[in-house]
């Protein structure tokens, strides 16, 4: 498909056909913007690896409270963002609002789950403390072993890949111009962008790109040097099992086992998804037999009944991790270029609220104050701080 010819009003050039860059792509066009992306393989990425967790309260970490607000926003904004798409495309987008229920195996985890407690209690999020025996009650195949629990009703969960393809629907059906294949940024050696340019040497002229290749961004071809600091992938490997009709598991659990942490996330449709490893080895894609044996294993230690499902899938996701592990949203140094990147472990959370930002700020010319923290001059800044203190 071609976006040249005439095009009058602005232009908006997607790099990056995963949730975010759809999204964004989607709402950009329902507001009248005139949209080319361009992936040359839309969703194979983390889209289609990550597990859906929709997960603000169970994925809090001390420190991060001004992204835990982010993801809050998010999260309430998912019912009506998964409303709208739905009505728009006629397809159904897998969200389930069953709820979360995090567990402790050991008595150190229990200790642990303790201290998340309170921590939550202290944020003013909604967790409600079990014993063992009421998280079994909530969960009859859990581990007789299972120390306690914690319920957050409102962690919720959705089908990504279900998500991903009712999204590129609606982005084609709003207009979005798909360019399958790979691309790199046009500047005519200028100061600013001027659109893409794909590997076949087609031009996709643009008054604004906006840059959402995940873990790709900060090695997009034609990124001038310094424009975004480096984004870095962090891969999880992760299983899919098949479940019987009747559910090993009813909504989505959160475990720590003896210090490390697993989830498995039950589908409606009879899928499990079982992760996630977290390792830092750059752009290794690999499957290895150590990361599925401690899946299984911790997965196995709270829910034992799964040892009988057959594992129908095990892949890599490779997460965008920022620099301080928070979305990079909005200008960035070079002219014309936007970010929408750097999701880490939210970006299927993250969706909706990335999309509304950026195209507020594609239409508005100013980004929401909720997404302004987010601002890739962040970095810009610290640099400056660490510079004039002499630390590096
Ligand atoms: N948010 C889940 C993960 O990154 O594994």
């Amino acid at each position: 498909m071609s976006c040249t010819g005439p095009r009058p009003g602005r232009e908006v050039a997607v790099l990056g056909g995963g949730l975010i860059g759809l999204a964004v792509a989607w709402r950009a066009a329902s507001r009248g913007l005139r949209v080319c992306l361009a992936d040359p393989d839309p969703g194979s990425g983390a889209s289609s690896a990550a597990a859906g967790m929709l997960a603000p309260v169970t994925e809090a970490h001390y420190g991060e409270e001004r992204l835990l607000a982010l993801n809050l926003r998010s999260a309430a904004a998912y019912p009506e963002f998964v409303r709208e798409l739905e009505n728009f495309t006629n397809m159904p987008a897998g969200f389930d609002t069953r709820g979360t229920l995090a567990v402790a195996f050991d008595r150190d985890d229990q200790a642990v789950l303790a201290e998340t407690a309170r921590f939550h209690a202290r944020l003013g999020l909604d967790s409600d403390r079990l014993t063992g025996r009421e998280a079994r009650r909530l969960e009859p195949l859990l581990a007789p072993g299972v120390q306690a629990g914690l319920l957050v009703r409102g962690d919720h969960q959705i089908d990504n890949r279900m998500l991903h393809a009712a999204l590129l629907a609606a982005a084609e059906k709003a207009g979005v111009c798909l360019h399958r294949a790979r691309a790199g940024l046009l500047t005519d050696g200028t100061e600013r962008v001027r659109g893409l340019l794909l590997e076949s040497g087609e031009r996709l002229p643009a008054e604004h790109v906006v840059l959402a290749a995940g873990c790709w961004s900060s090695e997009i071809e034609g990124l001038p040097p310094g424009v975004l600091p480096r984004i870095r992938p962090v891969r999880g490997q992760i299983l899919r099992l098949a479940m019987p009709a009747v559910p090993v598991l009813t909504r989505t659990l959160r475990a720590l086992v003896r210090g490390r942490s697993v989830y498995l996330v039950p589908r409606a449709h009879g899928e499990l998804v079982v992760g996630a490893t977290s390792d830092e080895l750059g752009f290794d894609t690999g499957v290895t037999a150590g990361g599925v044996y401690e899946l299984l294993r911790e997965a196995h230690d709270v829910l034992p009944g799964i040892s009988e499902l057959p594992l129908v899938e095990a892949r890599t996701g490779l997460r965008p991790g920022s620099p301080d592990n928070a979305p990079l949203l909005g200008h960035t140094a070079l002219p014309g270029l936007i970010a929408a990147t750097g999701h880490y472990r939210n970006g299927v959370l993250l969706t909706p609220v990335t999309a509304d930002a950026v195209a507020d700020l594609l239409t508005e010319g100013a980004l929401p104050e909720y997404a302004a923290p987010f601002s890739p001059d962040r970095f810009a800044a610290a640099d400056r701080l660490a510079a004039s203190t002499g630390e590096f």
